[in-house]
């Protein structure tokens, strides 16, 4: 009798943002993260972006700045009207999904895929933060105050506990991109 198990590799899931020092991932009413964000956090995220074989966003997050997919990478798109997108796939580089951020998570842990950057925005990262299912949060902070925009997470009642892993400062305004680990 043949025995044939299958080792599943443990599927990073990184959240990452951009924020300001009062929290603020958007300025004001304006979708145009690149617009605030220093060259130094964009040449930084360009290079993770391209290196993201798989990367998740929300709908709105689609919608403020339609993305081009990099070589060989797959983008998600989480929507409850996945259908409203057909032929907005890039050639299948682009998928959209009703799926739960738990369904998702499981079918790319089954896929064996190394990592899953999660990369906004705030209502799709309070749903992967009270899932318990992000890992890290790299987090870039830029050294600016805007007063009003959206913040990182959705208002809802969370209770996260996270631990610094590594800062770095990222040019001499002092953004800093600093990566924490969820405590779970
Ligand atoms: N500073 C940064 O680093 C950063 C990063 C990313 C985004 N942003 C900014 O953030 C803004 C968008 O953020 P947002 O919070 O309004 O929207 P979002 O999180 O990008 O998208 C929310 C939408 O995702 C869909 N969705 C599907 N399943 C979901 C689930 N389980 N949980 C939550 N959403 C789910 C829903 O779309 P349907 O209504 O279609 O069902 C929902 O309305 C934009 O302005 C963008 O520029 C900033």
């Amino acid at each position: 009798m043949f025995y044939c198990g299958l080792l599943l590799l443990k599927m990073e899931k990184i959240l990452v943002f951009v924020s300001t020092l009062d929290g603020k991932t958007t300025k004001w009413d304006s979708p145009l993260v690149r617009s605030w964000s220093s060259p130094e956090d964009q040449a930084y995220f360009s290079r993770l972006w391209k290196e993201s074989e798989l990367a998740v966003i929300g709908r709105s997050t689609f919608e403020a700045d339609p993305i081009k997919p990099a070589k060989g990478q797959h983008i998600v798109v989480m929507t409850r009207n996945a259908h409203k997108y057909a032929g907005k796939e890039a050639g299948g580089q682009i998928e959209f999904t009703d799926e739960s951020p738990k369904q998702l998570v499981k079918r790319f842990e089954q896929l064996n895929k190394p990592r899953m950057l999660i990369a906004g925005g705030a209502h799709l990262a309070t749903s992967f933060l009270q899932g318990g299912l992000i890992d890290e949060l790299w987090l870039t902070i830029e050294p600016k105050i805007f007063g009003s925009g959206n913040g990182l997470v959705a208002r809802d009642k969370l209770d996260i506990q996270l631990k610094l892993i590594s800062c770095e400062k990222l040019n001499d305004a002092g953004t800093i991109l600093a990566k924490y680990a969820v405590v779970k």
